[in-house]
Order: structure tokens, then sequence, then C-alpha cells
């Protein structure tokens, strides 16, 4: 786990007060996803800087800046709208009037002379068209809305910031029809290799755009001063291309005209890498290189799609909704739309590079923040909600690789692996020295099998890796009850003997693979390991109130591996387990939420919305509005950390999230709304 405190206090103290002029809704995230599309392409900017959005930079996940500018010249004065951290002379900034986000779009509103300019940030999330899924560009629409008649000219650029590698890059300008595309490369990088900041070291930054709603359209490259001169004065580029320098800006400028109409342009940013993921000495690139195998053929597609996609977002921003107040009310869509780009965006979907065999689709997810790892199985996990609901079969994509990996001679364990390597995207093998999770993995694996296999009726996966998923229930059956000391997925607890999170994760885990298989001696086996558990008071206090961290030691701790029991309808814990532990819940709730265990600060929403699922009454709605309250603080700016203070302690402030950032894990958040049903999303 690397950590960002230093960077991030700083920027904290420098976040400005925002003012009272715009308006938020549905709330002021901790940060908003601008362009989130994978673990490379994953730009943000904090809720706390909208009200100063013309001179704010974007940033890296990492917390690093990004220059990505806009600014709107209406009758020969120019106004800063985005990213303008130095303004040139004689600009002024615009005011931001509002703020907004949905599922898919970040949406900005800003008064600018006598128009008023929309920013549309829209990373598309398309759950089962993997070509449009897996292109790793997003969109800035540019409008401008009716009004007096004036000269209109907006005018944007990226740097290497783009690159990671700001000290040596290199840069190309090219058209394709007329899609004008500039394309930023750091120079010398390992492929495969990345930034301090996780950035991608090989591969290239990508700013594109046409002429559209009338533009003409203007280019150029060079010191970002200079470029953005010409603009201030001229209201278009001179089209000259000299070689990168430092902190030089590849810009474009779409020229309106006179217009009192409404009028739209569109942007394309990216990141794009032909060979994506090693996996297992194999390359793999991005699906979408199956249709479109040339970046400038991919990126004109991308602009060629855009009304298509905007039309999937609206649907899938009104199902995000829907689905979010009828299950729990606004308060749990705010959460559930502020999550899915978050989800992912840290995904990718990959085939082959050589043969671009779409037979061999794979996805692989990053651990981001937390330490970088690869498929990491109980990223899976905690994930696997939003998946149920959305996009089912990536269950099989991100498994299918996993499965390949244990059935190898090199992997000897008896039990199922914690991830396919330590660093993204060198999917390469467990290290030997790597995280071991024995009994966490071995129920993970059988539980997101038939996660899969329930959501989509397809025994595919099941059939393929039937011995494997057998042995993994049988290790569940020998080594589950009294599990030996190990890390659980909450490794930040460190090893620990007779887990009941983990006894509760095997006693579900044989029920699982019970009803997967239809061996009822399996599903037996899983009730009396329940029962032990609860009935016996082995996991829980003498009185059968909670459950504990471990057999026979305090403090209690917030079991949530009893969730598929629910979901799935198992009835593997005594209907009584969910009714003590309604009741107890919110009688240890902390300031800003009910911890991980009863001897710790801090709280994370992906297990506090895996309980939400399992309580009902008072204790759903502590979890539910305690979540809502974090993300709504304004406390934070890192994209969502699914981490935070529930309790102030050594210092720490309640409310404020720890260490983890933009984390895909954060599908967790849809347990609830996983009850209403699975596979609800058609294409
Ligand atoms: C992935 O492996 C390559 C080749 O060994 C190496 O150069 C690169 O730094 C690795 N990437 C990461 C993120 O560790
Ligand atoms: C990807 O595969 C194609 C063949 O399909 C090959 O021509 C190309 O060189 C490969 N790209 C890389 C970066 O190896
Ligand atoms: C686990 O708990 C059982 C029952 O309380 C006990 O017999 C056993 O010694 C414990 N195991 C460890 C490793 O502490
Ligand atoms: C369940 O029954 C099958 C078939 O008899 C047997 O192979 C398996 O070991 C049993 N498993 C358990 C957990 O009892
Ligand atoms: C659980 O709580 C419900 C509602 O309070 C009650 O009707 C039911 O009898 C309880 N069930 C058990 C097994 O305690
Ligand atoms: C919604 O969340 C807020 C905290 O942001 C809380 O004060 C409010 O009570 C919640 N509303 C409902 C209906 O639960």
């Amino acid at each position: 786990m690397r950590l960002y405190h230093v960077r991030w206090a700083l920027a904290m103290a420098m976040a400005w007060v925002s003012s009272e002029a715009t308006t938020y809704s549905p709330v002021k995230p901790p940060s908003y996803p601008l362009a989130v599309r994978s673990p490379y392409l994953s730009a943000w900017i904090p809720g706390n800087h909208i009200a100063s959005l013309p001179t704010s930079n974007s940033q890296f996940w990492a917390g690093n800046d990004l220059t990505w500018s806009v600014i709107a010249r209406v009758d020969g004065v120019a106004y800063n709208l985005f990213g303008v951290a130095k303004a040139p002379d004689g600009t002024k900034s615009a005011s931001v009037t509002g703020a907004t986000y949905t599922s898919t779009h970040s949406t900005f509103t800003l008064e600018a002379g006598s128009r008023k300019f929309t920013l549309d940030f829209f990373s598309p999330v398309s759950p089962k068209n993997y070509v449009r899924q897996s292109l790793p560009f997003s969109y800035l629409t540019v409008t401008v809305s009716a009004g007096d008649s004036s000269v209109v000219q907006i005018y944007s650029d990226i740097d290497d910031s783009w690159t990671g590698q700001s000290s040596n890059s290199r840069w190309s300008s090219s058209t394709k029809g007329s899609t004008s595309l500039f394309q930023i490369q750091a120079v010398g990088a390992a492929t495969y290799s990345q930034n301090h900041d996780g950035q991608a070291l090989w591969g290239s930054a990508i700013y594109a755009t046409r002429p559209s709603g009338g533009s003409s359209l203007s280019t150029a490259s060079g010191p970002s001063a200079s470029v953005r001169k010409h603009f201030v004065d001229k209201g278009s580029l001179d089209g000259k291309h000299p070689d990168w320098s430092s902190g030089g800006v590849v810009g474009f400028v779409h020229d309106l005209g006179t217009t009192s109409k409404k009028a739209s342009v569109t942007f394309a940013v990216g990141h794009e890498r032909e060979k994506s993921i090693d996996f297992l000495g194999t390359d793999q690139t991005g699906y979408y290189r199956s249709k479109f195998p040339e970046t400038a053929d991919a990126v004109s597609h991308f602009l060629d799609d855009y009304t298509d996609a905007n039309d999937e977002s609206t649907r899938l921003d009104k199902l995000i909704q829907d689905l979010g107040t009828s299950t729990y009310g606004t308060n749990y869509s705010d959460i559930l739309a502020l999550s899915v780009r978050q989800v992912y965006g840290g995904i990718e979907v990959t085939i082959p590079n050589e043969s671009k065999d779409t037979s061999k689709t794979s996805a692989f997810i990053k651990e981001i923040s937390s330490d970088g790892n690869i498929n990491t199985v109980d990223v899976i996990y905690a994930t696997f909600p939003i998946f149920y609901i959305l996009s089912p079969d990536y269950l099989k994509l991100l498994l299918r690789p996993v499965f390949e990996y244990m059935r190898l001679d090199d992997y000897t364990k008896t039990y199922a692996v914690h991830e396919l390597g330590a660093n993204y995207p060198n999917a390469t093998g467990h290290p030997a020295d790597g995280e071991e999770m024995p009994i966490e993995e071995s129920g993970n694996i059988i539980i997101l099998a038939y996660a899969y296999e329930k959501a989509t009726g397809n025994k595919d996966l099941t059939n393929t890796y039937a011995a494997q998923l057998e042995q993994y229930a049988n290790y569940l059956h020998q080594h589950g009850l009294y599990p030996a000391s190990q890390l659980s997925l909450n490794d930040a607890l460190g090893t620990l003997a007779n887990q009941t999170n983990l006894g509760v994760k095997a006693a579900v885990g044989l029920a699982t693979y019970g009803a997967l298989t239809g061996q009822k001696n399996y599903t037996t086996a899983g009730k009396q390991f329940a029962d032990r558990i609860w009935t016996d008071h082995l996991g829980t206090d003498d009185h059968g109130t909670r459950f504990l961290i471990q057999y026979n030691t305090k403090p209690w701790f917030l079991v949530f591996n009893h969730y598929p029991d629910v979901l799935f309808d198992l009835n593997v814990f005594p209907k009584e387990t969910y009714n003590a532990t309604a009741k107890f819940y919110p009688t240890v709730r902390g300031l800003a939420g009910v911890a991980l265990h009863g001897s710790l600060g801090w709280g994370q929403t992906n297990w506090q919305a895996f309980v939400a699922a399992t309580v009902d009454g008072n204790a759903r709605e502590v979890f539910i509005s305690d979540i809502h309250a974090y993300i709504a603080n304004g406390q934070n700016s890192a994209p969502f950390s699914d981490r935070y203070w529930v309790e102030a302690k050594n210092g720490h402030i309640v409310g404020q999230s720890y260490a983890f950032r933009a984390r895909p894990t954060l599908g967790s958040h849809f347990a609830l709304a996983a009850l209403k049903g699975a596979n609800l999303w058609s294409s």
C-alpha cells in the first residue's frame, strides 16, 4: 500500500472555499470523474475545486495534476472555463453556476459574458458492448447555449502530463477523414512500466476532435503560453507543430463564427496501449482492436459513436437512478451513481494481440491505490454485486484467467490464489512471497462462479472448471470451520486464527457449492458450520447478540461474508442471526458510521453496503445514510475512497478518507440493489 497523505494534506489546505453561487446536485462529491475509463485513463477533479473550475487542474487518480484546459472567446473576450492554472493576460474567469453528476456524466455550467457554457465530461459505461466499453477514450463536449448573437470560439488543450513522463516525451499530429488527432508518448520507457503515480509509461495520450456545429477547426502545438496567447489574441491557432518541448501543449480551436444558436463541439481524450496487459507471457490488447486495429480508426469511430453512446448512457443513468431510488431512496441512488464509472474504470476488456481472437476475451481489474495487484480475487468479490446486476459476463471474463493460471503446474496450492500478479498490468503469476488468503479466496471463487451461473443461466464456466471448484469446496470443508492463522481480505488486520468472518465464508461457500452442484451434503456441511458459529456461539458473544472478530475473542466484527446467503437465498444461517445483527449494529454506530470492528476507528463502505443488504429496518437506514453523509460531507477530495474514519482516533478526523482511493471495489454498493434481481441490463 502506498500513501498519498502528504500531497493530499497540501491539496486540502489549498482547496478553495466554494462560492455560494455554485449549486451542486445531487450532492458535491469528494471528486468528480472526468475521464475515467481504465486504470491509466483516470482523470478527476475534487468537488471542492469546482467553484474555481476555470483555474483548477484535473488530476490523475493519484492526485498528480493533469493539464487539460478549455478557454472560450465571446466577442473577442477570452474566458477561462476549465483547467487554466495560469490565466493568460487579458483573460477573465467564467463563473461556475452548477455541477451535477450521473452514472456516466459530470456536467458543469458556467457564465461567460453574454453566453452560458456547459462542460459535459462523459465516460461511457457500456456493460455488454465490449467494443464501446474497451475504447480507451472519453468525451468532453463543450456547449454554448442560445443567447445574444456573438462571435464564439472554443479552445482546448492537453500536455505531456498525460504520458507520465513530462521530462521526456514526443508528440505527433495527424488527420483521419475530418478527425484531427494528437498523440503524445513518453520516450525510452519500458513496455508495461508505470511511473510512481501509477501512470502508464508506454502507449500514447490522445487528444482529438473534428469540426461540428458549423465550426471551423484550427490546431497548433508548442509552448503553452504562446499557443494559448495566440488563441486569446486571434481566436484561432496557427497550425504550427514544432518538436515537443517539456510542458508544451497540443491544442484545438473551434471557431463557431457569429451565432446566437446553441452549438456543441466534442473532444476525445484518451490513453491507448497496443500491448495492454501481459497475461502469462501473451500480450493482450483492447477488445476494440478486433474491429479497429489502428489507433486513428479507433478514435474516429469513437467520435462517430457519440450519439449512440450518449443514448445508451441516458438509459443506463435512468436504470441506476430508478434502481437506486426504488431500492432505498435518493440517498442510495446518489451513492450508486457516483460509483459506476469508478468500477468500470478500474477494469479492461482484452483479447490476445496477435490473434485478436474474441473467443479468448478476458477482463483485468486493478487494485488501484491499495497495492496495484491484478485480478485480486477478493477485489472481484467486493465488486461483484454490480456485475450481477449489469454485466454478469464480466465475472467469467475476470475469473477465467484466474482459473487458467491455477490449472498450470506452476500453481501447486490446494486452495484458490489471491491474485494473478503483484503489479498491474503484469498478470505473470502469483509471486512466491505474495499474499495468501486460503479460506477467503477459495470461498470467493465458488461464490463468484455461482453468481455468474445464476445471473446468466450459463454453465460454461462452472463446467469447464468443475474439478477446481470441487477441490476448493473440499478445502473449505476440511479447513474452514477453524481457520488456521491467515490473512483475510481485510489484510490490514494481519494474520489471525479462527476469524469468524472466514468461518462464515466457509459456511456460505460450502452451501453455495451445494446449490451449484445439487450435492446436498455440501449444503448440509455449510449449515453445520453456521450452526456451530452462530447457534452454538462459537463465533459470537455468550448471548448470541453479535459476531466477534475471532472465536472467543473480543471485539465484535462487522461480519459481511453471509451476504451471499441472503442474495442466493441459501438459508445457511438461521433468520435469528440477521435479526440479532440488525439490532446490534446501530448500537455500535460511531460518529460517522459503523467501524469494521470494535477496536478500529475506520470503516469500509464496501462491507457496510454488504451488511446493509442483510439487515432491515433502522440498521439498513443507518448504513445507507452514513455512507451518504460521508460522500456529501465536503471533507474529502480523493476519488471515492472506500475506507474512512468513523471515529476520531490518533489524530484522524471523523468523516475523512483513509488512504484508499479510486478503487473499483465500489461495486459492493450495489449489494442491496442486487436483491431485486440479476442481469437487469440489455444493451
Ligand atoms: C512489468 O514487467 C515489465 C517487464 O519485466 C517491467 O519492465 C515493468 O516495470 C513491470 N511493471 C510494473 C508496474 O511493475
Ligand atoms: C500486435 O499484433 C499484430 C498482429 O495481429 C502485430 O502486427 C503487432 O506488431 C502486435 N503489436 C505489438 C505491439 O507487438
Ligand atoms: C481455534 O478455536 C478452537 C476452538 O475454540 C481452538 O481449539 C483452537 O485452538 C483455535 N485455533 C487456534 C490456531 O488458535
Ligand atoms: C458429498 O458427497 C460426495 C458424493 O458421495 C462425496 O464425494 C463428497 O466428498 C461429499 N462431500 C462432503 C462435504 O460431504
Ligand atoms: C425476526 O424479527 C421479525 C421482525 O421483528 C420477527 O417477526 C421474527 O419473529 C424474528 N425472527 C426470529 C427467528 O427471531
Ligand atoms: C440521507 O442521508 C443524509 C446524510 O447525507 C441523512 O441526514 C438523511 O437522514 C438521509 N435520508 C434518509 C431518508 O435516510
